[in-house]
């Protein structure tokens, strides 16, 4: 079994490859700006959670690599969209795509970058390659659906806690989920296990976004590498949020909801002003708090597999590493 950081190098050499070839492919308009996402990095957790699947189960993860590069293609694609869908003019300390070339650019080169993603399950030679690619599928969908609800909740003042936790487990929980259980697929795992850790992706893919969440407005932005108070500028009904206006009082909420129904402000005065209030109402340490019991949930989940000890490493391994990032 390779370390995390072998995995991560393994992958990060076909991405690099990958956007040679891209440099190359006309027309340019389309294929560059693929490239030019792909090769800001990102912290590439995704295809290494296919290839630390995968091998558990094998110790040749040939059929997983084309597999977590269709996963790594696609998550980008979404990050494409989600950028032009959110105004976020800035992604991985760089200019997001959209904003680099232009909407129609961005949502173009997104469409290839999805359809891409296809070409490269269809290499993956294995006899569960139709399970692979409904899983794909359907966790691809369910990323649109939780997408939709982000920016339906933008609006409505009302959205639950129950609600903001189906919406992130759709956008963001499901990829980091699949990306365990399509690894797991590519070598033939048994379908308990597998689904054991789509659980576990699960349980900690909602840590992630709890996380994100956090990150938007509490990180560090140079490491982070978005642009600070994002969330807090659109009126995204993140836990932070949600949380302050169930706890805060009269007072504190009026200001809230002048704040979120103001639609001329200066952006760094709406952040500050809001960052204010969840300080005073230490919406942070409840966040974190939060975060750490989906992170016990899912390692609770890892703990409980059938599945012997040298096996989990890894897997326990990528859990601490996403709970300790700062970007
Ligand atoms: C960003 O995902 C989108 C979310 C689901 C929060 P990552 O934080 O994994 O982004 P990169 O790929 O490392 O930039
Ligand atoms: C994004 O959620 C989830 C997907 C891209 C599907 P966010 O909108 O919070 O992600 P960032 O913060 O822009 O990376
Ligand atoms: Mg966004
Ligand atoms: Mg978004
Ligand atoms: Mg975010």
């Amino acid at each position: 079994m390779h370390t995390i950081e072998e995995l991560l190098s393994l992958v990060s050499v076909e991405i690099e490859t990958e956007i040679e070839q891209l440099y190359h492919t006309e027309p340019k308009n389309l294929y560059e700006p693929v490239g030019y996402a792909l090769s800001m990095g990102g912290k590439r957790l995704r295809p290494v959670m296919v290839l630390l699947a995968s091998e558990i189960f094998s110790s040749d993860s040939g059929n997983a690599m084309p597999v977590a590069k269709a996963i790594e293609l696609f998550h980008n694609f979404t990050l494409l969209h989600d950028d032009i869908m959110d105004g976020a003019e800035m992604r991985r300390n760089n200019l997001s795509v959209y904003k680099k070339y232009s909407e129609n650019v961005a949502i173009l080169s997104g469409d290839a970058m999805s359809i891409m993603a296809y070409n490269y399950l269809l290499k993956c030679q294995s006899d569960n390659l139709p399970a692979i690619i409904r899983l794909f599928s359907q966790t691809a969908l369910e990323v649109c659906e939780g997408q939709q609800f982000d920016m339906d909740f933008e609006s409505r003042l009302d959205v639950s806690i129950d609600e903001y936790l189906h919406m992130i487990k759709l956008k963001t929980a499901v990829l980091l989920a699949c990306s365990l259980k399509i690894g797991a697929l590519t070598a033939n795992a048994p379908l308990k296990i597998a689904d054991e850790l789509y659980n576990f992706g699960l349980n900690l893919g909602i840590a992630f976004q709890l996380q994100d969440d956090l990150l938007d407005v509490f990180a560090d932005q140079q490491k982070f590498g978005k642009k600070i108070g994002g969330d807090i500028a659109s009126n995204k009904k993140t836990y932070l949020l949600l949380k302050a206006l169930e706890l805060s009082s009269e007072t504190l909420k009026s200001q809230l909801l002048k704040w979120i129904e103001k639609t001329e402000f200066d952006v760094s005065e709406k952040v500050n002003s809001i960052t204010a209030i969840y300080n005073e109402l230490g919406i942070k340490e409840i966040t974190e708090s939060n975060i750490e019991a989906y992170y016990q949930l899912a390692l609770k989940i890892l703990n409980d597999m059938d599945l012997p000890d040298e096996k989990k490493t890894g897997l326990f391994q990528l859990a601490a590493i996403i709970m300790n990032r700062d970007h």
